[in-house]
């Protein structure tokens, strides 16, 4: 069985491609330091897939933990990285932060792998690096505009700094997967989405505010230049955004790249605005969605959903939930997490 190293996998995004990765017949190992994240997750995972995965609570900015891990561990296939802070508004409150834990991870991450000579990496990129694109859908060929924050501008960094590594490491061969907009939560309602403090995204704040954990929300703007008025996204589940991880692994495991270092777009290709996204989620629960219009966020794009061609046509991959789907789990694990609240409730650290 291969084994795969996936760094954040106590993260929204990181827990979803583990199940994934072992109900395909991957050995799965996590490095998760959890000070964005709970290794409570891990627990979710296991009732899921029926394996406990081993997390190294280790913070990838430090070289040394980091390359104990590879001593350790000296059959590693190879590696998805997640690992990293998310925030666009954190971002641009505090950027060395981002600079510095998003960048210096990632490079003693490669250090490892140059080091270990691991065969494949596979990269948690953003449509955020495309900023605000002047022709939509956007293409892997799409070129980056400035990004809005030092968020994206990590994520645009971040995939300079793996296609020149790639260029020099003879046995690496890397993909960056860009994703568009996550949402939902696994069918089973055992994981999902853990926002800290009050969420920043779009879908856990229409959920907590359905629930009540929130007065009201606010809509940021109602005066774009689309059909309705707001934001258009490409929402995409998930799951689906998981098995894009396990699909892109098995392509070059198969060696089917023709690159050392590849880009895929991960999005449904449909563009939802804000406020059909509200009308979606009102049909699938039944409540009326309490929000106000408010003014724009400053750094939101105005209109951005994919062209999914290169990863339908070269991984095999196809988005399977529909917008509803991606709602009702949405739903569904907002009602668990008001229900366990004793296990989720408070500050991560209570939970370790
Ligand atoms: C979506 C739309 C908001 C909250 C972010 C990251 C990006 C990627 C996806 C990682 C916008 C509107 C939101 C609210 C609202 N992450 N909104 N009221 O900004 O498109 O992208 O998540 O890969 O890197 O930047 O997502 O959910 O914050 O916003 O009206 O309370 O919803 O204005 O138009 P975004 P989002």
């Amino acid at each position: 069985m291969k084994k795969i190293l996936v760094t954040g996998g106590c993260g929204y995004i990181g827990s979803h491609t583990i199940v994934d990765l072992i109900e395909n017949g991957f050995e799965v190992i996590c490095v998760d330091n959890n000070v964005r994240s709970s290794p409570r997750i891990l627990e979710g995972v296991e009732k899921i897939t029926g394996k406990k995965i081993k997390n190294y609570k280790v913070d990838l900015c430090n070289y040394d933990d980091t390359f104990a891990i590879f001593q350790e561990n000296d059959n590693i296939a190879g590696i998805i990285h997640f690992a990293a802070f998310k925030s666009v508004g954190e971002s641009v409150e505090q950027p060395l932060l981002y600079f510095e834990n998003n960048l210096q991870s990632l490079i003693n991450l490669l250090k490892c792998v140059q080091e270990f000579e691991i065969p494949y990496f596979v990269f948690s990129s953003s449509c955020t690096v495309y900023g605000n694109p002047d022709i939509v859908p956007v293409t892997e060929m799409t070129p980056p505009k400035p990004a809005e924050s030092p968020y994206g501008y990590t994520k645009q960094m971040g995939e300079q700094i793996i296609n020149e590594f790639s260029k020099a490491a003879a046995k690496t061969k890397c993909i960056l997967l860009r994703y568009f907009n996550p949402v939902g939560a696994h069918p089973t309602i055992l994981i999902g989405e853990m926002p800290i403090g009050r969420p920043a995204n779009l879908v856990p704040a229409i959920t907590q505010t359905a629930i009540g954990k929130l007065p009201q929300m606010q809509v940021y703007g109602d005066d774009y230049d689309t059909r309705d008025g707001s934001c258009i996204r490409d929402f995409i589940h998930v799951c689906d955004i998981a098995h894009a991880h396990t699909l892109g692994l098995e392509f070059l495991l198969a060696k089917k790249n023709t690159k050392k270092c590849e880009v895929f777009n991960l999005g449904t290709g449909n563009g939802v605005t804000v406020l059909e996204a509200i009308k979606a989620f009102e049909k699938v629960s039944g409540v009326k969605l309490n929000y106000a219009i408010g003014p724009r966020r400053p750094g939101d794009v105005i209109a951005i959903y994919a062209n999914n061609d290169l990863a339908k046509k070269q991984l095999g991959w196809k988005p399977h939930y529909s917008l509803e789907e991606m709602m009702s789990t949405a739903w569904r694990w907002e009602q668990k997490l008001k229900a366990d609240e004793k296990f989720y409730n408070g500050k991560f650290s209570e939970l370790n």
